[in-house]
């Protein structure tokens, strides 16, 4: 925000070498209320160095602050508060936001770095699950926030296709499966075939070991068994792949567990090599003692891999294939004790790069306030739960605006969106409650409330025919006004929080807020009266509607311009 750092600025030049421009930047608040002004600096700190009252140094520096972007600039207590030049400032704020377009709010940080995402990563022959429809929209808003501030995201969905369950499933498949049914239903059928499995190997004890020895075949390349494997792999990617297009999530990487198989001789190679491995009841562990946890299981006493193997494996295959200036994992907070021992191992292995690693954990999924399960019977189908939103989404446009033309193509964009939104507006930490009726209202914190207040913008837009945004501009100096500038101008600040915190929620409750004040001015000023404001008001609603557009682009929403 320009007024911000031209403030912070000044400041600085009163204060040199005792605060950088970027010290006093750090520094600078935004007040609660209208009479503080825009922005206020706090002289606490100035005042150990000088030996001074806070107070006088807060009147001293507002009587040498002075600029054409501030209409004043006074002392209160400790304080020195900024008023903003309105006129001014906001002139500079729209033509920024007209000419950036949806680039307004990049950033440089990432200087074209690359950074992995490992997200989504359902696995193999269950059912997509709602925490990983947490982990994709989570991750996919991410990924656009780092590449909205300079990095090269790199989506990876590290696939749960290999494991002893695979030895479970090919035994049940040949005892009781059928290719034409699984064909037509292949992950609610392959899931029947699991539980089955379970069922009967509670009362026939063969079945465990039967399971046993057709996982060691997969694993030693049993034709057989691999083909099978194979064909649970695709026809379960197929129906994940149904689920992102409607989504619009994308990967660079399909790249699962099973793609490490051949990889991780070298792994425990290394650790043997580093002398990290020990034995601990016929298991090979890593001990994580001095770090107080569990040791990192390497290898069962049976010759198999596990999980934490395949992803040391992984992430050392990333690191060489793309150089990572930062590599994320977008996982349940269940495995965060997995990811702890996983990046320790990385460390105590010697690679200085383990330090880039991070775990973005996230909450659950409650409906009525319990966990949503997707175990044994109890199975919600995601792409239903996805279809369900979008109807509900076209009958409620049927009602409210049914000559809209493009229906099915906004439902979409509207149900979709109301899902994304309601779970992107909690901090990922936190636990969000599933109601697909209180997402998709159109008033309140909801996605389709901020979509709506898109297509208002755009409306008026549409209405205005004389506009072409390029009119010069005198500025707005009215309150409802200056109250939507002042939100416009905390966007990138917004980007660059969501970004650092990793936390995709900051703009979603930036957005609300920013719709919030839209909608007071559009309820309180007569936009398209012609009077010598005009041009200054639509380019207003004009910038709105790109910040809002690009908001919603960033948590990977559609912004329809009618609905
Ligand atoms: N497939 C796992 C699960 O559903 C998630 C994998 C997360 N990524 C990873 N690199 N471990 O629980």
């Amino acid at each position: 925000m320009k007024g911000k750092q031209l403030f912070a600025k000044k400041i600085a030049e009163e204060t040199i070498g005792v605060l950088t421009e970027d010290e006093v930047l750090e520094k600078i608040e935004f007040p609660k209320y209208q009479e503080q002004g825009d922005l206020a600096f706090p002289c606490f700190e100035l005042a150990k160095v000088y030996k001074k009252n806070p107070a006088s140094i807060a009147t001293e520096l507002a009587t040498k602050t002075k600029s054409s972007y501030f209409s004043k600039v006074v002392s209160e207590g400790p304080y020195v508060n900024c008023f903003l030049n309105k006129k001014h400032v906001s002139k500079e704020v729209l033509v920024e936001i007209q000419t950036k377009k949806e680039a307004y709010g990049s950033l440089s940080v990432g200087q074209g770095e690359k950074v992995t995402i490992d997200f989504s990563s359902p696995n193999i022959a269950k059912p997509f699950s709602m925490g990983h429809l947490r982990s994709t929209v989570i991750g996919n808003a991410y990924a656009n926030i780092l590449e909205k501030c300079g990095y090269k995201a790199i989506r990876i969905n590290h696939l749960g296709d290999w494991g002893t369950q695979f030895g479970k499933l090919i035994s049940a498949y040949y005892r009781w499966g059928n290719e034409q049914v699984v064909r037509q239903d292949p992950i609610k059928e392959l899931l029947k075939l699991y539980v089955r499995f379970h069922e009967e190997a509670e009362v026939d004890s063969r079945l465990e070991e039967e399971g046993r020895l057709w996982f060691l075949k997969l694993e030693q390349g049993d034709k057989k068994a691999l083909e099978l494997w194979q064909w649970f792999r695709e026809v379960s990617l197929e129906e994940f792949k149904g689920i992102y297009k409607l989504l619009n999530v994308n990967f660079d990487s399909y790249n699962g567990e099973a793609f490490y198989n051949d990889k991780m001789e070298e792994t425990i190679q290394l650790l043997k090599g580093e002398g990290l491995l020990s034995t601990s009841q016929g298991a090979e562990v890593v001990t994580l003692e001095e770090h107080n946890l569990p040791p990192c299981l390497i290898r069962k006493s049976d010759g198999a891999t596990l999980y934490a193997t395949r992803d040391l494996t992984a992430a050392i295959y990333r690191h060489k294939k793309y150089q990572f200036a930062k590599s994320v994992y977008v996982v349940g907070q269940e495995q965060s004790l997995h990811f702890q021992q996983v990046f320790l191992v990385l460390k105590k292995l010697g690679f200085n790069w383990a330090s880039q690693l991070e775990h973005l954990p996230f909450g659950f999924i409650l409906q009525n306030g319990k966990k949503m399960s997707t175990r044994k019977g109890k199975v919600v189908l995601l792409e239903n739960v996805l279809r369900e939103a979008i109807a509900m989404a076209e009958k409620s446009i049927e009602e409210k605006n049914p000559t809209l033309q493009n229906k099915s193509k906004v439902a979409h964009d509207v149900g979709i969106g109301a899902i994304i939104f309601q779970d992107l507006k909690t901090d990922p930490q936190h636990s969000v409650e599933f109601s697909l009726k209180d997402m998709l209202r159109f008033e309140g914190a909801t996605g389709p409330y901020v979509q709506y207040t898109h297509a208002r913008a755009c409306s008026i837009l549409r209405k205005s025919n004389r506009y072409n945004g390029n009119e010069s501009l005198d500025g707005l100096s009215d309150e409802p006004s200056w109250s939507v500038v002042k939100k416009l101008m905390d966007f990138p600040t917004k980007v660059q929080e969501s970004y650092e915190q990793a936390n995709p929620s900051e703009i979603a409750t930036y957005l609300l807020s920013l719709c919030r004040e839209f909608n007071k001015y559009y309820a309180h000023c007569k936009i398209l009266q012609e009077d010598n404001q005009l041009a200054s008001r639509l380019a207003l609603v004009e910038c709105a509607a790109i910040v809002i557009k690009e908001g919603l682009s960033l948590l990977g929403m559609q912004a329809p311009s009618e609905m």
